[in-house]
């Protein structure tokens, strides 16, 4: 079975992967599961920048494919930001209950029209013979006007999504697995697998 190394150290997005990818003949493994040990300094100025240089680093140290991700909010009315920053928003290790309080109080009294923002997710893999492609996917929203919701992590708790009238903190995980940014641009990733890999994974 072809291998595919995903260059991250989260198993909630191993499993995510694995189970989007599930149809296809391929192992996914994490850095850990690999024995791979890095510590990689994402300093792009777009995702994509970031993406890429997550699977070049790790193409370094292996003859495998490589697959990587980088994904963040933008919200329009601070001109893209928190963007590439997003995890390092107001200091890395910050709850996210402060970062989110601190975006709402960023557009008080802003107007809905005006509260536009998406999340954003870039995929990169890298083949052995030294090529690398990427996807992106998106969810467009708004910021709300206060945090709602349980469910998923980061900022989910204000971006409401106007179709579903909900944050994706109120969403249960089945639902946001099947309209969020990671999972457009995976499934963008496992067309372009199935047609460069072809009959390996069928
Ligand atoms: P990274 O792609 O692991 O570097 O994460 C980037 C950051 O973007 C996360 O730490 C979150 O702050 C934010 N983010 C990315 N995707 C989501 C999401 O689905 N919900 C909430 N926040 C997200």
């Amino acid at each position: 079975m072809r291998r595919i190394i995903f260059a991250t150290k989260n198993q909630g997005k191993i499993a995510e992967i694995q189970e989007i990818m599930k149809e296809l003949n391929l192992e996914i493994l994490s850095l850990e599961s690999a024995g791979i040990d890095a510590d990689i300094i994402e300093n792009g100025s777009s995702f994509e920048e970031n993406a890429i240089i997550k699977v070049k680093e790790i193409m370094k140290l292996t003859n495998d494919i490589v697959m990587a991700d980088d994904s963040g909010l933008e919200i329009d009315y601070l001109n893209g930001a928190p963007g590439v920053y997003s995890s390092r928003f107001e200091g890395e290790n910050t709850p996210y209950d402060i970062k989110n309080n601190k975006i709402l109080s960023m557009l008080e009294g802003v107007p809905d029209e005006k509260r536009t923002a998406r999340f954003v997710c870039v995929i990169a893999v890298g083949f052995p013979n030294g090529e690398i492609i990427t996807t992106k996917g998106t969810i467009e929203g708004r910021i709300g006007y206060e945090i709602k919701g349980e469910n998923g992590f980061g900022y989910d708790p204000i971006f409401y999504v106007p179709e579903y009238n909900m944050t994706t903190a109120q969403m249960s995980p089945q639902l946001k697995n099947q309209i969020s940014h990671r999972a457009k641009a995976l499934n963008q990733m496992k067309a372009q697998l199935r047609i460069r890999l072809g009959e390996i994974l069928e």
